[in-house]
């Protein structure tokens, strides 16, 4: 055999190989926080049909991993925050959640990582103990793999952006100073040591929706266009907002010795919808932002980022379904591809081939600049009726600080005899222009809305907020 037909076998393999394994590297985060979503079996059918290479689930339900068993999916299933300090505390536990939520499974169903718990470095009751316990957890479920052989299983945990100090510049990325060399340094050996890999959530939506006026909403979209951004410490040039958020994280965990250690978004999207306050939450918007993210990540060869560039970077998109249980404002209940009746809320396949006639979208969103004029929180109209949850959300309401209700007292401008509804409103008005600044929402388990139209009456005036 001549050096030419080596040189040609060799490269005929490498392409050969590189379609196969990294021609699509894009799954979809499957969760369930809904009351209404489809059935498992029906649920694959619409991954499938979204050109999906993998699947993540937020745990390891038993009706799930049995119905995607013999398909092609890769998936990544999680140990759920409240099991891991039983995991971390003997082995034998370890032991036990694989028998039960695994082996009964693999390999029929293509098992490729274990989570060990959910964002567990941002929000969490009993968070320093977990921080503590997390790679002792991980450790035992790697040991229990190897007892098992299951060498190709790996093992890591995932994070959102808040893990980190700073991320701006990139070449400022720093990881928090409570967590930083007590946690996650072990956690990044554990990991590097394991070859696995960093699970990040990261999302444009957020810093741009929180400062619309400093971030071009292109810049945060993927739209890569003429804006640019020029690190002036590392030099490197950015033209879009997802490569800085990545690339401050690459940059963090080089601070702490592992430069080369695997990044994976475990979640990214857009949401579709959301309250009047909620900017740039429409259906444009969102194809805009998955379709972009989309052709990034599955250009061939691989861009990576300007840190890391030309490598494969894996990506679950947020989310399958609509989650209408989901807390939080509008937003929250509103990331998904598909509406729980099946319908794709916006044409979008995660192999990057959609056809001509399908990217057809509606016309822009017209909440994309902050709403300027006054907005009041009041109930929502079909929640008028659920007396026992208004009650405890206005007492809620009222609780907060004295003077909140003072007009809904018997004989006060805005008391109206046995009108609930009326009061709650009052009251979530109230609470909402009061404390809005401190965090607060207008949520209340789904029973508040933000309207534009004054609720006033008489001489009762409701508190309102300019954004
Ligand atoms: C691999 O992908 C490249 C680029 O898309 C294509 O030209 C080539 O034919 C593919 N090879 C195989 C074996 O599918
Ligand atoms: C870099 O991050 C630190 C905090 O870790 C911050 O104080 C500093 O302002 C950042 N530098 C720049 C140039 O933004
Ligand atoms: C990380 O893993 C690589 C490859 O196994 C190894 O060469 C390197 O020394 C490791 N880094 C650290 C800081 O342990
Ligand atoms: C950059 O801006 C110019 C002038 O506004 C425009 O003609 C050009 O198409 C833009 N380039 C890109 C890549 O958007
Ligand atoms: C599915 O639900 C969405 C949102 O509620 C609705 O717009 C759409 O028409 C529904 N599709 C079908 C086939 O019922």
């Amino acid at each position: 055999m001549n050096l030419f037909s080596v040189l040609f076998l060799f490269s005929f393999f490498v392409l050969v190989f590189s379609n196969a394994t990294i021609s699509n590297t894009i799954g979809i985060n499957y969760g369930q926080l809904g009351n209404n979503l489809p059935s498992p079996s029906k649920s694959i059918q619409l991954i499938n049909s979204l050109k999906a290479s993998s699947v993540k689930i937020y745990d390891a339900n038993p009706q799930i991993l049995s119905s995607l068993s013999g398909t092609k999916f890769q998936v990544y299933i999680m140990v759920p925050n409240e099991q891991i300090l039983q995991i971390s505390s003997n082995k034998g536990f370890a032991d036990d959640w694989l028998r039960t939520n695994l082996l009964p499974f693999y390999p029929k169903t293509n098992i490729r990582y274990i989570l060990v718990g959910n964002e567990i470095f941002s929000t969490n009751q009993n968070q320093q103990l977990i921080w503590q316990n997390v790679v002792a957890a991980m450790e035992s479920i790697q040991r229990s793999l190897i007892t098992h052989k299951l060498f190709h299983i790996k093992v890591s945990t995932t994070h959102a952006m808040d893990v980190l100090q700073s991320s701006f510049p990139p070449s400022n990325g720093t990881f928090r100073s409570d967590i930083s060399v007590a946690y996650i340094e072990p956690l990044l050996g554990f990991l590097n040591k394991s070859k696995s890999s960093f699970f990040l959530d990261v999302y444009t939506y957020f810093p741009w929706s929180t400062s619309p006026n400093d971030i071009n909403l292109d810049y945060a979209l993927l739209n890569q266009g003429n804006i640019t951004y020029t690190d002036p410490v590392s030099k490197l040039t950015y033209t879009n907002l997802l490569d800085q958020m990545l690339d401050s994280v690459i940059f963090a965990m080089k601070k702490l010795g592992y430069p080369d250690l695997k990044l994976t978004i475990a979640e990214t999207g857009w949401p579709t919808a959301g309250d009047i306050d909620q900017i740039g939450a429409n259906i444009y918007n969102a194809a805009t932002y998955n379709r972009n993210l989309v052709q990034k990540l599955s250009a061939k060869p691989p861009v990576g980022t300007p840190a890391r560039p030309g490598v494969v970077i894996p990506a679950f998109l947020f989310a399958l379904f609509n989650e209408n249980q989901k807390p939080g404002p509008t937003t929250e209940r509103n990331w998904g591809l598909f509406y729980p009746n099946g319908t794709q809320v916006f044409k979008i396949k995660l192999d990057g081939k959609l056809s001509e006639s399908d990217k057809k979208l509606p016309a822009p969103g017209n909440n994309n600049a902050p709403y300027k004029g006054k907005l009041w929180c009041v109930v929502a109209k079909e929640m008028e009726k659920n007396s026992p949850e208004l009650k405890s959300a206005l007492t809620y309401a009222c609780g907060q600080r004295k003077g909140t209700c003072d007009a809904i007292k018997p004989g006060k401008e805005c008391y109206k005899q046995g009108n609930l509804a009326l009061q709650a409103s009052y009251a979530f008005a109230s609470y909402w222009a009061k404390f809005k600044r401190l965090g607060a929402t207008c949520y209340f388990n789904g029973l508040g809305v933000l309207t534009a139209k004054d609720p006033s009456f008489g001489s009762c005036k409701f508190p309102s907020l300019r954004l």
